[in-house]
Parts: structure tokens; sequence; C-alpha cells
């Protein structure tokens, strides 16, 4: 292996037997060269570099950890059942493709949630995906239970084939079948085939940061 010489005023290296007479940068002569050792080459070749330096100052653990999962971007859908004559609907961030073919979504749905309750009597539930102006929907069927009052009165609905409401004001419509779930502590993670969908409006979805900041 040939020899490595570091000039010990600029840090040049040179490679030989011998080191320079003069250092090519800064002009030092050979009597500023030092032999690099292989203990130090050595190292150098096992240096594991960090890849990915954070640039912000972190905070304590469970913080950032938390702050990492508020990042993960969503939308916003009103999920609509109905069993045993009462239909009911939540606002949910939970709703994403799983699959294309078949066309297969979940949903993860609180446990103390009416909805939760009608979707496990029935099996089924309708999704409406929310428009950037559907804040009021939001705030209709995200804040309150509907076990003691009526969230679609007064709201323009209709009922798809599978017999959920679906809201009139939103994007799209889809209706669903579970097919699966999941016990996930609070919450439940419901499986469902798409058996419905129906265009309404053009237009860009809303999604759970919009929401926030412009609620
Ligand atoms: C922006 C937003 C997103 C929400 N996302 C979810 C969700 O993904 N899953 C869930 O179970 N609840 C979610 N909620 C809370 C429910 O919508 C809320 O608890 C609702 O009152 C339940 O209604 P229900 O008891 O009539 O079913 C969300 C609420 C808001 C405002």
């Amino acid at each position: 292996m040939e020899k490595r010489w570091r000039c010990t005023v600029c840090g040049y290296i040179h490679t030989g037997e011998n080191p320079p007479e003069i250092c090519p940068i800064c002009g030092a002569d050979s009597s500023f060269f030092e032999l690099v050792s292989q203990e130090e080459e050595a190292n150098k070749s096992t240096e594991v570099k960090p890849t990915a330096q954070p640039v912000i100052p972190q905070p304590d653990r469970e913080a950032s950890l938390r702050q990492a999962l508020y990042r993960i971007s969503y939308g916003l859908y009103i999920i609509t059942a109905q069993a045993e004559g009462r239909d009911n609907g939540q606002c949910a961030n939970t709703c994403f493709q799983i699959t294309a073919e078949p066309p297969r979504l979940a949903i993860g749905i609180n446990k103390i949630n009416f909805t939760h309750e009608l979707i496990q009597k029935s099996g089924k539930f309708g999704v409406s995906v929310l428009s950037q102006t559907g804040q009021n929907h939001a705030r209709r069927f995200g804040y309150r239970t509907g076990r003691d009052f009526d969230k679609f009165e007064g709201l323009a609905v209709h009922r798809g084939e599978s017999g959920v409401l679906l809201l009139n004001d939103v994007l799209v419509t889809m209706e669903a079948t579970v097919v699966g779930q999941l016990d996930s502590g609070t919450h439940t993670l419901f499986l469902a085939d798409v058996t419905a969908g129906e265009i309404l409006q053009e237009g860009d979805p809303m999604t759970y940061a919009y929401f926030r900041s412009s609620k």
C-alpha cells in the first residue's frame, strides 16, 4: 500500500514513498509532512458519517414522536352508517385506500362513537369526501355525538344503494362493506370493500391541515 503524507501546515495529502520537497498548496518544505498512520487510515475507511443530522432543535423523545405523527397528512370525510332504523355520521380523517383491485379502504373509528356502533351492527358505511368548503360539515359531524340528536337535520342528503345516507354538498361519495376489523385499543380499524361510488363535484379535497388552518 502506498504511503500517505499530510502537510501539517495546510492538510494537503501527498501519496508516495517519500514526502514532496515542497507542498504544492502552501509551499512548506518536506520537514512539515507527517506520515498518515495505518491506524488512522483504517479508522477513516470505517468511519460512519451521520446521514440525517437534525437541523431543528429536538424536543424530548415523547414530544418529537407526537410532532412527527402530527405531520402525516390526511383528508377529511364524513363517515355515515345506518342500523335498526337509526342514521348517524361522524367526521373522520383516518380514511385511506388500501388497494385499487379490489377497491378497498380502511377507516379508524373510536369505539365510543355512535357511528362505531352502527357500523358494527350493519357491516356497512358511507364515505362523503369533503371539499375545501366543507368546514361546517366537519364541525357538525365532528364535535358532538349523534346518539341524542339528528346531525342530518336541515342538511341536503340522499340515500345510497346500500341504505346509508350520503351528503350532497361533497366531492364524491362511496359506500363500503366491512370485510375485516382490527382491534386497535381505543379505536377499531375497519377494512372494507367499496361497492359504489359517485362523483358530485369537481374541486380540491379538504385536508386535515387545511381544516386546521381555516377553521
Ligand atoms: C377534524 C376531525 C377529525 C376526526 N377524525 C376522527 C377519526 O379519524 N376517527 C374517529 O373515530 N373520530 C374522529 N373525529 C371525532 C369524531 O368525529 C367525533 O368524536 C364525533 O362526535 C363522533 O360522533 P358519533 O358519536 O355521533 O359517532 C374527528 C373529529 C374532527 C373534528
